[in-house]
């Protein structure tokens, strides 16, 4: 189990503008690190639905096995990640945000507040996470050591799941 390829997409309009400002790549890297990993591929973008879309496609068509994004969950109006991310899925994988879900509301009762999806396209995992770094932590913390597995079934591992 090791060097799993990771790409991480942050949604901020401001960030975008000075993506040195972005505080949530340090929080993924020492997390993927967990499962001797990496993110092959990184941008800050502004919430804008279709340039989202674009980013998660060309993304998706890049040789990386999982793709996080991070911010714009909520309930701004700004707020589009979900509902971009929600378009170019093949199929959405629910308990992986209810999991997430679970284990959140058990540090803030704000949890309920993302709107946070997950799914594949192409054999591709795309997990959204929400934007503050401290949340990312909580969440892809949270996940991170079941991935593997995950990415594994997606190339087509047949083996036993008994853990
Ligand atoms: N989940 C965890 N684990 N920890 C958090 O601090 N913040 C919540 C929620 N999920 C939070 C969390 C808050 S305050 C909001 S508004 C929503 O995520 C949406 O965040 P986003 O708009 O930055 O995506």
């Amino acid at each position: 189990m090791s060097g799993y390829k990771f790409a991480l997409i942050v949604m901020s309009d401001s960030r975008s503008k000075n993506p040195a400002k972005d505080k949530v790549k340090p929080v993924v890297d020492e997390i993927l690190r967990r499962i001797d990993s990496k993110l092959m591929l990184y941008d800050v973008i502004p919430d804008e639905k279709d340039l989202i879309k674009e980013k998660l496609m060309r993304y998706v068509n890049n040789d990386v096995d999982v793709i996080l994004t991070s911010g714009g969950t909520g309930f701004h109006p700004r707020d589009v990640t979900p509902d971009a991310t929600k378009e170019i899925l093949d199929y959405e994988v629910p308990f992986i945000p209810q999991a997430i879900l679970y284990f959140s509301l058990t540090k803030t009762k704000r949890a309920m507040l993302s709107r946070m999806v997950a799914g594949v396209r192409n054999r591709k995992l795309i997990i959204n996470l929400p934007g503050s770094p401290k949340a990312v932590d909580e969440c892809l913390g949270y996940i991170v050591d079941i991935l593997p597995h995950a990415i594994d079934k997606l190339k087509g591992d047949n083996s036993p799941c008994g853990e």
